[in-house]
């Protein structure tokens, strides 16, 4: 069976915590960390200032693989912040850019030597990421508006994923798929079950009062 990859968001964590609560998910067997951005416009609330983010940082190992999700409407502005800041892996979403920039946000991650990922909103259409599916390390679907943690799992998200999959598949695409909101052991398994490979969770982890059970209750297809 696959390597399932558990993302634990740390989003609604204060940042002085944020490296204690991150040194404890990699114990119990986190595999990389999402980290929310949010800037009061792309999505009503704000999250981690750059200030935050490098604080974070700077308090952790270095081998700790930063997800970096970001829900902003200044992309480029944002692409080259956490490029300069050493994230291993920079989403951005499709509907906060011009079709015409994709292309050459997606090369200046590569040229960093950092992972490119595209997320979309429920309500954006699948297909219109396929002109970009060679290029991308990452797809990221988001299974509830993006915003805010402890929503409910939108189940038809899932046909983006077996549709993701299924090109993956006839393409020989290298992405993986990760799926953000909502998500818990039963969603996990569906997500699974369909074609995911990296499974985001937020409050499922970080209201559990046994971290390690939640994170492995995740991994439990291998
Ligand atoms: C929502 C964020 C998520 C969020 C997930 O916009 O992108 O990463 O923290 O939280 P849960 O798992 O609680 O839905
Ligand atoms: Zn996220």
């Amino acid at each position: 069976m696959k390597k399932i990859v558990v993302a634990p968001s740390i989003l609604g964590v204060p940042y002085e915590n944020a490296p204690k609560i991150i040194n404890e998910l990699i114990k119990c067997n986190a595999d990389i960390i999402h980290f929310d951005v949010m800037d009061g416009k792309f999505v009503p609330n704000s999250s981690f200032p750059i200030e935050e983010y490098k604080y974070i940082k700077r308090n952790v190992d270095s081998s700790i693989i930063f997800d970096v999700h970001l829900m902003v409407e200044n992309v480029l502005e944002y692409v080259l912040l956490y490029i300069e800041n050493k994230a291993d892996i920079i989403t951005f979403h499709y509907e906060a850019v011009n079709k015409k920039e994709i292309k050459g946000l997606i090369e200046k991650i590569h040229n960093a030597k950092i992972k490119a990922g595209i997320s979309i909103k429920p309500d954006t259409d699948i297909t219109v990421l396929d002109e970009f599916l060679d290029e991308l390390d990452l797809v990221l679907i988001m299974s509830v508006e993006p915003g805010a943690g402890g929503q409910k799992f939108n189940e038809t998200m899932l046909d983006k994923v077996e549709y993701l999959n299924q090109k993956r598949i006839d393409n020989k695409y290298h992405y993986v798929i990760e799926i953000d909101g909502g998500i818990n052991k039963d969603t996990g398994k569906q997500s699974v079950n369909r074609g995911v490979d990296y499974l985001v969770a937020g409050s499922y982890i970080l209201k559990s009062n046994d971290m390690k059970t939640a994170i492995k209750s995740l991994k439990d297809y291998e």
